[in-house]
């Protein structure tokens, strides 16, 4: 049976982010049409500023420590404080067999074969149930894209560059080039200085990035940490870029003082630096300008070095945290790349590139058949995307953003403590969501949960739709799993269990041995 606690939650959101009757109205008599025309709206509350919706919903916000935010994804139930119970889970399912997954070839076959309402009946409930204990992975859940299921009948395809018009008339160039406008001006790049497209994931723009590294210093050799994202290595390895690993501290950030060893070593040669806004495991961050300052003790000029900042989950996130380091095109940089899905909240994967004008330059091709030029790397593009990662950033706004981004924060600093005072080896990397801990011993906890782990370390990536109560569910099982299963102990002296007791996070730590 499907234990479920359900509540109607939906969606406050397109309450607090509609715009007002003024401005529909004002737009309504741009375009020549009367408002009367348009549906009907509660003129009491389309009244309101946006940032009084905004202020009522943060004071409401602040009323307990159960408090939601936005709206729920359709189709994770009530992400909140909802717990599918894991029976869905653990039975097959029609689609767990291929025989009945099979395309028919006959029309005797297909009379032989279950309805598909039948078998997409029960890939909902198993969707439902895992997005709602969900907690490895860093994919916010916390969006409402119903408005935008009417273009799901359509081909949407960017193909091309972003900011050249194509024959291809069914795309959504408008909405992602003002995708890339929002990026531009959080990460302040001046218009006119830019470029970049909304990509299919944080792994194309890591490898979109470091094509045009290699482009603009053939002969440059990569450095980046070896807790570095996997698409970095794989991007070295397509386009046979020499590659500098380097070991990290016990946070996870790059050993600054060996990656000046490094570049001391290769001087002579261009730079190419991979710089972590966030690692994947440990959610360190890179500290950019002391990066940048070790170049310069070095000895490398502006012309000799190209630094990425690879920001998959974080580089949406640390212009909202208050006091954070600056991450910006401010800094001597030419890239960065984040994911959609992760901090923003997408249905489909996907994210966003942004570099200086003056690289993609290296890569254009002028193609006839698409009247266009081929700056991506993908030929047929995502319109999808880009209109949904439009429609997110568009209803949350930068105060909603904000609002999800120090939740976050907070509620990692939560279950950080909660851990902790269970006595359970944890550790939460300044600016960082990341909590990592333990490995639980039970491989069915691990499953359960959908921890990601690495050796004999685990990590929870709170996201906005992973509150107090879920947390507090998830601490009570893993002190009862901890209890009937037994603790891990460091795999060997420099694990990375071993190296969350090292002093250099600060305070102390009891690791099991
Ligand atoms: C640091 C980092 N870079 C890149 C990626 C790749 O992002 P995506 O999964 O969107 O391809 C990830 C994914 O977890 C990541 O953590």
């Amino acid at each position: 049976m499907l234990v479920m606690r359900r509540r109607s939650s939906l969606p406050l959101l397109g309450k607090i982010f509609s715009p007002s009757a003024r401005v529909l109205s004002t737009a309504a008599s741009r375009r020549g049409f009367s408002t009367s025309s348009l549906p009907d709206i509660d003129v009491a509350d389309a009244l309101r500023t946006e940032s009084e919706r905004i202020e009522a919903d943060m004071a409401g916000a602040t009323k307990g420590p159960f408090h939601k935010i936005g709206s729920s994804s359709p189709w994770a139930g009530d992400p909140w404080d909802t717990v599918f119970e894991a029976q869905v889970d653990a039975a097959p399912l029609l689609m767990d067999s291929p025989a009945a997954l099979a395309i028919p070839e006959t029309e005797a076959d297909r009379l032989a074969l279950p309805s598909e309402r039948a078998i997409l009946d029960e890939y909902e409930q198993r969707l439902q149930q895992r997005s709602s204990r969900h907690l490895g992975y860093p994919y916010n859940l916390v969006y409402d894209h119903e408005d935008l299921h009417r273009f799901l009948r359509y081909s949407i395809n960017n193909l091309g560059d972003p900011f050249v018009s194509s024959n291809y008339g069914v795309h959504s160039r408008e909405f992602e080039v003002a995708v890339i406008d929002f990026f531009a001006k959080m990460w302040k790049i001046e218009q006119n200085e830019y470029w970049g497209y909304v990509t299919t994931c944080g792994t194309e723009g890591n490898l979109h990035a470091m094509l045009l590294a290699r482009e603009c210093h053939p002969d440059g050799v990569l450095y980046t940490s070896t807790e570095t994202h996997y698409s970095i290595f794989k991007a070295a390895r397509y386009y046979k870029m020499d590659c500098e690993a380097v070991p990290t501290l016990p946070m996870g950030e790059i050993d600054y003082d060996e990656l000046g060893r490094r570049l001391a070593a290769n001087k002579g040669r261009s730079a190419i630096l991979n710089v972590n806004i966030g690692t994947t495991v440990k959610g360190a961050v890179d500290n950019l300008d002391r990066v940048l300052r070790v170049l310069q003790r070095e000895g490398y000029e502006r012309e000799n070095f190209h630094v990425h900042c690879d920001g998959a989950l974080f580089a949406m996130m640390l212009p909202f945290v208050e006091y954070a380091p600056q991450v910006s095109f401010e800094r001597p940089i030419d890239s960065i790349a984040v994911s959609g899905h992760k901090m923003l909240g997408s249905p489909m994967p996907c994210g966003v590139t942004l570099t200086r004008k003056e690289h993609v330059k290296k890569v254009e091709m002028r193609i006839d058949y698409l009247n266009s030029v081929d700056t991506t790397i993908m030929g047929s593009r995502n319109g999808q995307a880009a209109l949904f990662m439009w429609h997110a950033l568009r209803r949350k706004g930068v105060q909603g953003i904000t609002k999800e981004v120090r939740a976050c924060l907070e509620t990692a600093g939560y279950l950080r403590d909660q851990l902790r005072a269970h006595g359970l080896a944890c550790r939460l990397n300044d600016l960082s969501s990341t909590v990592v801990l333990e490995r639980p011993a039970d491989e069915n906890f691990v499953q359960r949960w959908q921890l990601a782990c690495e050796e004999d370390i685990a990590h929870v990536v709170v996201m906005p739709n992973v509150t107090r109560e879920k947390v507090d569910v998830f601490v009570a099982e893993i002190v009862a799993s901890a209890a009937a299963h037994g603790r891990t102990t460091p795999v060997r002296d420099d694990s990375p269990l071993a190296m969350l007791a090292d002093r250099a996070w600060g305070g102390d730590l009891l690791v099991n041995s």
